[in-house]
């Protein structure tokens, strides 16, 4: 734990740097509050391995602490998402961290969870309209779009002038706050080689609303760019895809496979992702997927679990942002952590030394 902690430090930067806000609106003068109590953890899916890493970093860390821990996984479905938080605020815990599937689906479950004077943490994803929410930890998302739109403009050249290349865009779940800040950061960069057409995007479909994917569904993205291949790419080529998470990636390298792409004379496009998955970053050292952002979600773990316990224990937990999320009703003062972007010439240093991943595990 006090690696952990000295982690997080650093990556805080100087402590005297950090913003502090009164817990859930009290005051912190107050007596210390229940330390060694039961803390509700809701996420979203067990079908994506990194919310199985953040279920499982955030158990352990607040174990640590002297905390038990109720980890629900709500397959996708908001509904199962709001009866599960439901049934934890009835068994009255202490506090809840909530990674939400519909950010806009639990307003009346969180005004349970406010009438039971239970502090909310939104983990990763922001939950939106309700003043219901406490504090949000998560990473710079616009910084993660930036990275995938920076890799596509490194390895195209746009930069020297290079082009005109084809691209594709995909972007994230239409009801995850998220998508619109990867999709933002990437598009501030990719813009300007768009109006120069020095990228073309061949299917038309250029606005958000028009590339989401629901869910962040691989098979769902896998269909729609069949669609966009056999509709606008008949006698031309893709050179680039936008994919704002690995899953996606996924889904959208299997069309291209059995397009033809990465093999004779149609190498696959460039393609980024999101969250270093183990399927990605093994498709990154085949060659296949190019590039992914690196999310070190131990640290996110450890930052949501120290928030719970500085809460609970009448401390202010520690935020380094008041004013970048908006949920529509209030600012939620937040945490927000750096990612990193990782392809095939970083992996070893980031992903193995860092202690992510073992070689063993990246090469079986
Ligand atoms: C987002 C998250 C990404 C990715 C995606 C799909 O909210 O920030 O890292 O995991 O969900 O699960």
């Amino acid at each position: 734990m006090r690696n952990r902690r000295a982690a997080l430090a650093t990556i805080a930067g100087a402590a005297s740097l950090a913003l502090t806000l009164s817990a859930c609106g009290e005051s912190t003068t107050g007596s210390a509050k229940k330390a060694g109590g039961t803390i509700g953890i809701a996420m979203p899916t067990e079908a994506s391995e990194r919310w199985l890493t953040d279920g499982k970093s955030v158990v352990s860390d607040l174990k640590a602490e002297g905390y038990q821990a109720k980890l629900l996984y709500g397959e996708d479905d908001p509904k199962t998402q709001v009866s599960q938080i439901e049934g934890l605020i009835k068994e009255g815990v202490d506090a809840l961290i909530i990674a939400a599937i519909d950010n806009r689906s639990l307003n009346g479950v969180l005004q349970q969870a406010a009438a039971a004077k239970i502090p909310v943490i939104s983990y990763d994803r922001l939950i939106l309209g309700t003043p219901n929410v406490d504090y949000y930890v998560s990473f710079d998302n616009e910084q993660v779009g930036r990275f995938q739109a920076r890799y596509i403009i490194d390895k195209l050249g746009l930069e020297k002038g290079k082009g005109p290349f084809n691209i594709e865009l995909f972007a994230g779940s239409p009801d995850d706050n998220n998508t619109k800040y990867f999709f933002d950061g990437a598009m501030h960069l990719l813009q300007p080689y768009l109006d120069n057409k020095q990228l073309v995007i061949r299917s038309g479909q250029t606005a958000l609303k028009q590339v989401t994917t629901l869910r962040w569904d691989g098979p769902t993205a896998k269909k729609r760019m069949e669609g966009i291949l056999s509709a606008s790419y008949s006698t031309k080529t893709v050179d680039a895809v936008l994919s704002p998470y690995d899953g996606i990636s996924i889904g959208v390298l299997k069309a291209l496979k059995e397009d033809g792409y990465g093999s004779g004379n149609k190498p696959l496009p460039i393609i980024t992702g999101q969250d270093a998955e183990l399927a990605s970053v093994k498709s990154i050292i085949k060659g296949e997927q190019s590039q992914t952002v690196y999310k070190d979600l131990r640290l996110l773990a450890g930052v949501a679990a120290e928030m719970v316990d500085d809460i609970l224990t009448g401390k202010t937990p520690k935020i380094n942002n008041r004013r970048a999320y908006n949920n529509g009703v209030k600012t939620v003062p937040s945490y927000l952590l750096q990612p990193t972007t990782v392809d095939k010439s970083n992996y070893e240093y980031v992903l193995v030394a860092g202690g992510y991943y073992t070689d063993a595990e990246l090469k079986s």
